[in-house]
C-alpha cells in the first residue's frame, strides 16, 4: 500500500446508483457488483437521480404550453443550456444543442458542414467520430495511427498543408475509449486553425474525467453523451459555433425547428426555420435528459475537477501497479504506458481469449468489464499488432471459442463513483484467473462466452 498516494489527499468516491447492487455468481453465491465499464455507460450520480426525481412531478412540455408546468419546464430546459455552456466554458455566442448522444451530435455536425468540406480524422477514432463524414458531399481523409502526440500533430500539419483550399474540419477525440490516453487537443486545434480548418472535439470520454474548456482548447465544437457523464436519461450535447449550424437545413424537419409555416398560393408550403439551437432540435425535446446533464455538470463542478482528477489518477496508479505485477497481462497503448490517461485501460492476457476472460470475471467474481473491439476496430487491430481479427458487429464480441488466441481485448474503466475496493478486487481476480485458471467451464452461445453448469 505504501506505493500509493496518501488517501487523505484523495476525495471519496461520489455516490452513484447501483453501488450496493448484488449479483449472482455462477457458484450460486452473491457479491456486490463491481461496475468497471464506465466508458460504455457510467452509473447515474445519486445527485442527478435526486434532482430528476424532484423535478419529475413538475414535468411538462417545452416551448409549447401556456400552463405553469410547461413554463417551468421550458425555463429549466433553457437554464440547462446555460449550465452546459458554463461547464464547457463556451464563448459568448456559441450554441448548445441537445441531442441524443455523441454519435447523434457528430452526425448532426456532419449534416451542417458546407458542401465540399474536407474532413480529417485519425483512424484511431471511435466509429462515432470516424464514420459520420462518409457523405456524398464531403471528402474524408483518414490519418494513420500516430505513435506519439508529436507524431499526431506532425501528421495533421502535413495533411492540412497538402490539402486544397476550401472548408475543412478536423475531428479528434479528447481521450481514447480504448487506451484512455489523452490526445494533444490544444496543439491539434492550433494546427487546424493555422491552416484555416475548424476542429470538433469528441469529448465522450474526456468530459466525464477532465475539465473541458472550449476557450482554452480553442476548439470549434465539442460533443459528449449524458450517459457517460453520470446522467443516463437519453440526452447528449453538441456545442460550439453557430454559423454553420444556422446556415444549414435543420437536422430533423418538424415542429420546434420551424418558426413559421405558410401555405403559398401555388399550393406549396413555405417554411422559416429557427436560428439557434432550436433549429436542430425538432420534435419534443428531452427535457429530463437535458436537466440531468445540467445536474451532472453542476455536481462535478461543485466537487471540482482537481479533486476528481486526483482521485482518478490514484485509482489508475493502483490499477497499473497491480497489473504490472502480472507478467501475462499486456496493456494496450498508443503513446506509451506513461502517457497521461483517464480511467480507461485495455489489455490482453497471454493464452486467454478475451471473451472467455471477461466472462469469467463476471461469472466468478461479479466484475463487469467489456471485451471486443470497442467500436474502434482500426485502433484495436493496430494495438493488437495486426493479429487477424474476424469482422464483428459494432459492440459485439468476436465469436470465438474459450481458450482460443486473443482476437480482441478486455477493457476496464471507472470514474467518480468507483471505490478503491473495486479496483483491488479486479486486480486480484485477474491474478487468480491467470494463476489458477477459470474454475468453471465455458461455452460459446450466441457469440458470447457463457459459463457451463459444471466446474472446470
Ligand atoms: C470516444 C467516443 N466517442 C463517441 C462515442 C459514442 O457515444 P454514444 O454511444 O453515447 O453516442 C463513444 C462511446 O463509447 C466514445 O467512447
Amino acid at each position: 500500500m505504501s506505493a500509493y498516494p496518501n488517501t487523505s489527499t484523495v476525495c471519496q468516491p461520489l455516490a452513484v446508483l447501483g453501488r450496493d447492487v448484488e449479483v449472482p455468481l455462477v457458484s450460486g453465491a452473491k457479491v456486490t457488483y463491481a461496475a468497471l465499464d464506465y466508458a460504455a455507460s457510467a452509473p447515474a450520480l445519486q445527485r442527478v437521480w435526486d434532482d430528476v426525481a424532484a423535478y419529475a412531478p413538475y414535468y411538462g412540455s417545452v416551448h409549447r404550453g401556456a400552463g405553469y408546468l410547461s413554463q417551468l419546464s421550458t425555463d429549466l430546459f433553457e437554464q440547462s443550456r446555460a449550465t452546459v455552456a458554463e461547464f464547457l466554458d463556451l464563448r459568448e455566442d456559441d450554441q448548445v444543442v441537445f441531442t441524443r448522444a455523441t454519435t447523434d451530435s457528430l452526425n448532426l455536425l456532419a449534416g451542417v458542414l458546407p458542401a465540399g468540406t474536407r474532413v480529417f480524422a485519425f483512424e484511431t477514432e471511435h466509429h462515432a467520430s470516424l464514420l459520420p463524414w462518409r457523405k456524398h458531399d464531403l471528402t474524408v481523409s483518414y490519418l494513420r495511427a500516430p505513435r506519439s502526440p508529436e507524431e499526431a500533430v506532425a501528421a495533421l500539419e502535413e495533411a492540412l498543408a497538402g490539402s486544397v483550399p476550401g472548408p475543412k474540419l478536423v475531428c479528434v477525440t479528447g481521450a481514447s475509449n480504448v487506451t484512455g490516453e489523452i490526445w494533444p487537443v490544444r496543439e491539434l486545434a492550433a494546427t487546424a486553425h493555422r491552416h484555416g480548418a475548424r476542429i470538433v472535439l469528441d469529448a465522450a470520454q474526456l468530459a466525464p474525467h477532465h475539465p473541458v474548456s472550449v476557450r482554452e482548447l480553442d476548439v470549434d465544437w465539442v460533443a459528449f453523451s449524458g450517459h457517460k457523464l453520470y446522467a443516463p436519461f437519453g440526452a447528449g450535447v453538441l456545442a460550439g459555433r453557430g454559423d454553420w449550424l444556422d446556415a444549414a437545413e435543420p437536422y430533423l424537419a418538424g415542429g420546434g425547428a420551424s418558426r413559421t409555416v405558410a401555405r403559398e398560393t401555388d399550393g406549396s408550403v413555405a417554411v422559416e426555420w429557427h436560428r439557434g439551437p432550436q433549429r436542430h432540435e425538432a420534435g419534443s425535446p428531452n427535457v429530463i435528459g437535458a436537466y440531468a446533464i445540467a445536474s451532472a455538470c453542476r455536481a462535478l463542478g461543485e466537487v471540482g475537477f482537481d479533486a476528481l482528477v486526483a482521485r482518478e489518477q490514484y485509482l489508475i496508479d493502483r490499477l497499473r501497479t497491480g497489473l504490472a505485477g502480472i507478467p501475462q497481462v499486456r496493456v494496450l497503448t498508443l503513446f506509451g504506458e506513461e502517457h497521461p490517461r483517464v480511467g480507461v485501460l485495455s489489455f490482453v492476457v497471454q493464452g486467454w481469449n478475451s471473451s472467455h476472460f471477461s466472462a469469467a470475471l463476471s461469472a466468478e467474481y461479479g466484475i463487469g468489464v467489456r471485451d471486443g473491439l470497442f467500436c474502434a476496430h482500426p485502433l484495436v487491430r493496430t494495438l493488437l499488432g495486426g493479429e487477424a481479427a474476424a469482422p464483428s458487429e459494432c459492440g459485439a464480441p468476436e465469436a470465438s471459442l474459450p481458450g482460443e488466441r486473443s482476437l480482441n481485448a478486455i477493457r476496464v474503466s471507472f470514474g467518480a463513483g468507483t471505490p478503491d475496493e473495486h479496483v483491488d478486487r479486479f486486480v486480484e481476480a485477474v491474478r487468480e484467473l491467470v494463476t489458477d485458471g477459470a474454475q468453471w467451464s465455458y461455452r460459446t452461445e450466441g457469440g458470447r462466452c457463457v459459463p457451463d453448469t459444471r466446474r472446470a
